[in-house]
């Protein structure tokens, strides 16, 4: 039986590659993170109590913890979903990302040299190192990396050091460079979860309106759940190597937020400029969405937009959702739930 090991099995990604990899028969170790709260609300109770999973304590700012378990558990293959993921939030918290985001991920790449371990290394590299370069899309594997917040600078740590032990010690260690993706399991502060939570809200009554910072940026929005497959997919191949993984089709989150209050039959209007836009109810006026600066960032990711032809050539991998499939699959979600609470 092959055995996995995944940092991040709470987050979006980690809750669906913990599925992906049971259903295929692994074995599925992974690490959480103490916290005065359950954090395990995204993955079904199905999948929490298998009887091949098992859960410790871990943390990426550990280092004789990581050590400690990958020479315990010998994985054949690690999954390094774990960061603080948040770019807004990287401004706030830059050292500490770069802690765990960067330093990290050295940390669990020098545990498996150290043990010796004979393992496959997957690194949760990110269109965000691309970040604001104009003129450079669609975004490649060859493309210059210009980093915008200490979030991409910390995953551009992240996937150097990948490519030196793989260089370096011979391991076999990859990056997928995978662009934005969404799902009924985002995370509630990022921009389509945010909106497609509001959206339902706003429908049932439950909330007045959605507040929101640049809707001009572009974002290559993929779906999660196909996502992981591709994490897989990478760690299968003969040789390592990095790739981008993406839709090839971008939209702004102004596109996004029309879409999703499309989908429960609202039309949105917009009116005024910069920070006095609001979104209107075309049937009614009501006022919907606020510009708020709050959400405003010190510097902005305006355009990402992959090109994933690589991917398709080496793995045959394609994105196989659309953005209008996605909002629906996220409203729906919402409109259903209000809380993750999978059973
Ligand atoms: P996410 O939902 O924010 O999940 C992050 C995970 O990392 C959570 O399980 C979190 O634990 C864990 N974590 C945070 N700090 C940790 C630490 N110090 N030690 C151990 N675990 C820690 O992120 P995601 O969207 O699933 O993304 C997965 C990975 O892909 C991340 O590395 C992200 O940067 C990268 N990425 C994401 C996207 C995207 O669009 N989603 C695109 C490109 C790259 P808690 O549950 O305790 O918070
Ligand atoms: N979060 C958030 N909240 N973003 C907003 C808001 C808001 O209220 N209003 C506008 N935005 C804009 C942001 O300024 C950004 O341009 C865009 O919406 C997307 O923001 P996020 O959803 O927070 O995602 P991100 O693109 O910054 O980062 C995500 O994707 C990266 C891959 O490109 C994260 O998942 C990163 O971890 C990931 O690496």
């Amino acid at each position: 039986m092959n055995k996995a090991f995944i940092t991040g099995v709470t987050g979006q990604d980690g809750s669906y590659l913990l599925e992906f990899l049971l259903d295929k028969g692994y074995e599925v170790h992974a690490i959480i993170r103490r916290s005065s709260v359950f954090t395990s609300k995204r993955i079904p109770k199905k999948y929490w109590n298998h009887e091949n999973f098992r859960s410790y304590h871990g943390d990426l700012t550990d280092s004789s913890n990581l050590h400690a378990l990958i020479s315990k558990i010998k994985p054949d293959e690690v999954y390094n979903l774990a960061a603080q993921s948040h770019v807004g939030v990287s401004f706030d918290v830059p050292e500490y990302t770069g802690e765990v985001d960067a330093i990290g991920t050295i940390r669990l790449l020098d545990a498996i040299r150290d043990t010796g371990v004979n393992t496959r290394f997957y690194q949760a590299s990110t269109s965000e190192l691309f970040g604001g370069l104009p003129g450079t899309e669609p975004q490649s594997e060859t493309t210059p990396f210009y980093p915008k917040s200490p979030y991409g600078a910390a995953k551009l740590y992240g996937y150097w050091v990948t490519i030196n032990y793989r260089e370096s010690y011979n391991m076999f260690a990859c990056n997928g460079i995978l662009f934005n993706h969404e799902s009924p399991r985002r995370g509630e502060t990022f921009v389509t979860k945010k909106i497609t939570k509001a959206v339902a809200k706003i429908f049932k009554g439950e909330q007045d309106n959605l507040q929101l910072g640049n809707i001009d940026a572009k974002r290559d929005w993929g779906y999660a759940k196909d996502y992981v497959e591709m994490m897989w997919l990478m760690l299968q191949q003969d040789k390592p190597v990095d790739l981008v993984v993406a839709t090839g089709k971008c939209y702004t989150i102004r596109e996004f937020t029309e879409i999703a209050f499309k989908h429960v039959g609202i039309n949105i209007t917009w009116k005024g400029e910069g920070e006095n836009e609001v979104g209107v109810d075309k049937k009614d006026g009501r006022v919907l969405v606020i510009i708020n600066p709050k959400y405003y960032r010190p510097a902005e990711v305006e355009l990402l937009l992959g090109d994933a032809s690589k991917a398709k050539n080496v793995l045959g991998w394609e994105s196989k959702t659309t953005l209008d499939e996605l909002v629906k699959i996220m409203v729906d979600y919402d409109l259903e739930h209000n809380d993750y609470g999978f059973d």
